[in-house]
């Protein structure tokens, strides 16, 4: 139901673009920077490289779940391209450094505003930007009822904010860990430096003791002359 209403869009690209469209500009307008769109009135937004391309792999990551999901039931894969995709907005700087689970959740920002807007897309209660000719328009009947396409959609979106935060949390821990170790190198260095130390004496003790066992006699060690 999740691929079957999803296929049901002409162009989902045009619609992901005009939702994003308004996260950016009425929900989260700190994110118009990142996206190259703070001076871009909205008609060239979809041009704009940052922002056209993000909603273009927005677009393709939703083709490739809904489509596991759906079609093939690969629910494994799309679990851990959800996961990646999580993982992977750790490498954005802006996310490093303001995606919170306190005050801005920016994941749960798209995905709740996603519930709200972009099912009334599937549902038909809003008209597509770039609809199909009219020949073309209606060509399925009306399978599902407005519920159950917003019950499962829902679902869907809330199960990717959840997932986007979670793997993007450990990454994010993971990343300073990794970090904290580096910090903390030169101490593990000298350490190092002070077993390998302590090695040498030890060899050198157990060749002195051979030594003296093959010398026969036991040597009398000199006085300390102090
Ligand atoms: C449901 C929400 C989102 C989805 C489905 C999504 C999807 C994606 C995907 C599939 C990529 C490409 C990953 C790769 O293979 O390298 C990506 C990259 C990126 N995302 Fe998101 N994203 C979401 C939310 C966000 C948010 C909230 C931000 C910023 C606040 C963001 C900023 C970026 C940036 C800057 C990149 C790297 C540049 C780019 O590929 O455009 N994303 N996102």
């Amino acid at each position: 139901m999740l691929r079957k209403t999803y296929q049901k869009l002409h162009d989902p690209k045009e619609v992901i673009g005009q939702v994003f469209m308004e996260i950016v500009n009425d929900v989260a307008p700190e994110l118009k920077k990142l996206f190259g769109v703070d001076r871009a009135p909205k008609v060239t937004m979809l041009k704009m490289p940052k922002f056209g391309g993000h909603v273009a792999r927005m677009a393709d990551f939703f083709e490739q779940t809904t489509s596991m999901l759906g079609f093939t039931e690969n629910i494994v894969g799309a679990w851990q391209l959800v996961r990646k995709t999580g993982r992977l907005h750790c490498k954005v700087a802006f996310m490093e450094e303001n995606q919170n689970q306190l005050e801005k959740n920016y994941f749960t920002i798209v995905t709740d505003y996603f519930i709200e807007q972009f099912v009334a897309y599937l549902t038909g209660e809003k008209a597509e930007p770039n609809p199909a000719p009219d020949e073309e328009k209606n060509r399925f009947g009306q399978t599902y009822t407005k519920q159950q396409i917003s019950d499962v959609w829902r679902r869907f979106f809330t199960l990717i904010g959840n997932q986007f935060t979670e793997a993007f949390e450990i990454e994010r821990q993971r990343s300073l860990s990794s970090q904290n170790k580096k910090t903390l190198a030169p101490h593990q260095h000298y350490k190092d430096e002070a077993d390998k130390k302590k090695k040498i004496r030890e060899r050198q003790s157990e060749v002195e003791t051979v030594d003296y066992r093959q010398g026969g006699d036991l040597v009398e060690m000199p006085e300390d002359p102090f």
